[in-house]
């Protein structure tokens, strides 16, 4: 089984109508290559739910910012294939970037109070560089049902917000955390992890792991469980934390609704290397 690739935006956009015209419900599952198991994940949930299957594959310039790692980003592009096709993926829609961002480009899609917490602090423009692509992937490609990982939660609350506000017919869906075995959250930038590094990256985890044991014991001050969560990571050497925070996971507002679950949300860096993890509390 091959699978059908599609470079161009604007044969993409002539398939994916002509698929619809034959009655085909379309799944997308946009990635930025480098698959891994997390990657799979969203593939399987998007193959139960659909007869076309489409991922998505570019690394999306204008989410990274300045000094930020587009240009390193790890890519595989035939690897990924071969992942995609043992997925019964049935097309990669792989724009080039010059064909994504035409000269002159000036319009941007920008969720607001969602985006202004958390990665937003520290990553200013990414969430708009985000919810643009993605905008524009969903114009490209037409699906009905599109897939995106808890991993990257307020990712998931922007589009899923995006969706609400300018009105996509497109049910948003989605899928938990893969995990190693070890409880590292499966990412395409552990691949940046040498050394002991990949060791010292199980502190996210452990973490949050830490703080869901003070949850169930019955913590529910969020500056309580986030301290339970900072504690973990100070003790590793080597792992310094961007931010930790326990916000409502409806809102992402700081301080959590009684009624709503708690999100726990980690970003830190590994050596030179920026990782996330989260985990919702619920009772
Ligand atoms: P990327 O980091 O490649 O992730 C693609 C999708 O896979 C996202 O929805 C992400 O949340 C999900 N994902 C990544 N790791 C996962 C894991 N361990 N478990 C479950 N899902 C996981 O996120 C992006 O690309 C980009 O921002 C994109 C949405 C493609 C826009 O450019």
């Amino acid at each position: 089984m091959s699978v059908e690739v599609i470079k161009p935006p604007d044969a993409m956009q002539r398939f994916a109508e002509a698929a619809r015209v034959r009655g085909e419900r379309i799944a997308l599952v946009p990635t930025m290559g480098f698959l891994h198991e997390g990657h799979l994940a969203l593939m399987r949930e998007g193959r139960r739910r659909a007869s076309l299957l489409v991922v998505s594959l570019f690394v999306n310039p204008t989410q990274f910012g300045p000094g930020e790692d587009f240009t390193r980003y790890p890519r595989a592009f035939e690897q990924d294939l071969a992942m995609m096709a043992a997925e019964a993926v049935d097309v990669v829609f792989a724009p080039e970037a010059d064909a994504m961002y035409a000269p002159g480009a000036q319009t941007f899609v920008q969720v607001t109070g969602l985006t202004r917490g958390l990665c937003g602090r520290s990553r200013p423009g990414h969430f708009r560089g985000v919810t643009t692509v993605v905008a524009k992937l969903f114009n490209i490609v037409k699906p009905h049902v599109a897939l995106f990982g808890e991993k990257d939660f307020q990712q998931l609350r922007a589009i899923q917000r995006m969706v609400i506000d300018l009105n996509f017919p497109i049910e948003i869906v989605p899928v938990p955390i893969v995990r190693e075995a070890n409880g590292l959250a499966m990412s395409s930038r552990n691949a940046y992890l040498a050394g002991d590094e990949r060791e010292r990256a199980l502190a996210l985890s452990s973490a949050l792991r830490a703080a869901r044991e003070r949850y169930a014991s019955g913590a529910r001050s969020s500056d309580d469980i986030a301290a339970t969560a900072a504690k973990v990571l100070k003790e590793t050497p080597g792992v310094e934390i961007d931010y930790v925070e326990a916000v409502d996971a409806e809102t992402l507002a700081p301080s959590p609704s009684p009624e709503h679950p708690i999100l726990l949300a980690i970003a830190a860096r590994v050596g030179k290397t920026r990782l996330i993890d989260n985990t919702v509390l619920k009772p």
